[in-house]
């Protein structure tokens, strides 16, 4: 890994590249943010450390330049002291960390170390994103995040296969979409796609509702009939929510898989048929298997290959773009969320995952007036959640820094000495710390 150390103090220039020459690193040097720029346009650096106050440019200023250049690069920016608000600007800008003056060699070493893993998942997400980027889908998934990146690249993969899927995920989080996206890049794509939810069928309706029935096989079976099986010959079948499936009827769907043979409901013969399975469920089947409420053998012949969808709140970059398309979809006259209405979302946990985020903004983009979604146009559940988790990391920090402060004064009756002992810190540093949270007795 190349690193560039950008800093107009000369000791301190030197003594970073003499540390990291000395841990194996490559390193460059520049006295101020003009000189990195220049370094930076010529050499492939990997890492920049960045002293924030230098002539000429900021830190700020150079990182977000080389940002531009290179979004893929990753900073450390070195602040001074105590200087929080940098710190967010810099996490803000995706600089990745910093470090405050003096700067803890063995700290810094640790967050290289970090970088550098992060960088060999970043090589494997721009493999995938390669393999995304085959072609455009034939239905709108959005998946900007590496967990769905990935999704899309095993379904790519798996859709060619003849083999059953099973697809699990928590409510709402698009296990139908895939399994309807598995059909369309399958070689099955010309024929149907045929859906049958298990929770949805009643349960002496189920058998005939799957594998069809003959005249008279029961009251009310006025014809001969054909179940979703036989329609869905040649193309796919999308059993959702298998675990609904009832017990009595899983042997029947073992062997339509395994011998691609069913029977009509009071029928007598067989009836060959190719269907490509895809099953879904938000339901534990493993645990259902172990309790005895779902077959063992039927378990492990579905799930040839499993999908698993994650739940929206391990992958918020989806939720800005999710956003947009639902936007498009329900309000087609250029409606935004303003960004503090669209950063509370972004915190906001769903557990109703892509389904709740689309009726949130379905509702929402119904009701408001005018051409911008405000925090105060969301629905009660949102701006309440985000009540309770307001502010930035460092905030919370600081607040928390300053609680812990205030007590160890009141337990030692605001003897510095002793609080700054029960702290941990020096009692320079209690004493900065309570000027800047203005903190004093009896306030
Ligand atoms: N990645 C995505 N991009 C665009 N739309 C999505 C995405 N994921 C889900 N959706 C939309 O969100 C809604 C819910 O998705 P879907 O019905 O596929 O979820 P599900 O996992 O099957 O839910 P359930 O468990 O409740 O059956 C649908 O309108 C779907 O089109
Ligand atoms: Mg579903």
């Amino acid at each position: 890994m190349k690193i560039l150390i950008a800093d107009d103090d000369a000791l301190q220039r030197e003594l970073l590249k003499g540390f990291l020459e000395n841990q194996g690193y490559e390193t460059l040097t520049a006295s101020d943010g003009f000189e990195a720029l220049a370094l930076f346009e010529r050499e492939p650096v990997q890492l920049v450390l960045l002293d924030q106050k230098m002539p000429g440019l900021t830190g700020e200023e150079a990182l977000k330049k080389m940002k531009a250049m290179n979004p893929m690069v990753h900073a450390i920016m070195i602040t001074a002291y105590g200087d929080l608000s940098t710190a967010v600007t810099v996490l803000k800008l995706g600089a990745g960390d910093f470090l405050e003056k003096p700067v803890d060699l063995s700290l810094l070493l640790e967050k290289i170390q970090q970088i550098e893993q992060g960088m060999a998942v970043d090589e494997d997400v721009a493999v995938v994103e390669k393999a995304v980027e085959e072609g455009p889908l034939p239905l709108k998934m959005i998946a900007e995040s590496p967990e769905m990146k990935n999704v899309i690249s095993f379904i790519r993969r798996v859709a060619e296969s003849p083999w059953p899927v099973l697809v699990f995920g928590e409510t709402g989080t698009g296990k139908e979409l895939a399994a309807h996206l598995i059909h369309l890049l399958s070689p099955r794509d010309a024929s149907l796609f045929i859906e049958v939810n298990c929770a949805a069928i009643p349960e002496n309706l189920f058998e005939s509702e799957l594998f069809g029935h003959v005249k008279g096989a029961f009251t009310g079976a006025l014809k001969n009939r054909r179940g979703r099986f036989e329609l869905a010959s040649g193309g796919t079948l999308l059993l959702d929510e298998i675990g609904e499936m009832p017990l009595v009827l899983q042997p029947k769907l073992l062997r339509a898989l395994q011998d691609g043979k069913i029977t009509r409901v009071g029928g007598e013969e067989d009836i060959r048929v190719d269907v490509r399975l895809v099953t879904s469920t938000n339901r534990d089947l493993k645990q259902m298997v172990e309790t005895g409420r779902f077959r063992e053998d039927l378990y492990y012949r579905i799930k040839v290959f499993e999908i698993e969808i994650p739940p929206l709140r391990r992958r918020r970059e989806d939720i800005p773009p999710l956003v947009n398309f639902f936007l498009d979809r329900y309000a087609p006259t250029g409606l935004r969320f303003t960004p503090e209405a669209l950063d509370m979302l972004i915190k906001y946990p769903f557990p109703g995952n892509v389904r709740e985020l689309e009726h949130i903004v379905q509702r929402t983009a119904t009701l408001v007036r005018g051409g911008i979604i405000r925090p105060s146009d969301l629905p009660g559940e949102i701006r309440h959640h985000s009540t309770a988790t307001q502010g930035t990391l460092a905030q919370s920090l600081e607040a928390v820094e300053r609680e812990m402060i205030v007590s160890a004064l009141e337990r030692t009756d605001w003897v510095q000495t002793k609080a700054a002992e029960l702290l941990g810190i020096s009692e320079r540093v209690l004493r900065y710390k309570m000027k800047k949270g203005g903190v004093h007795k009896g306030a």
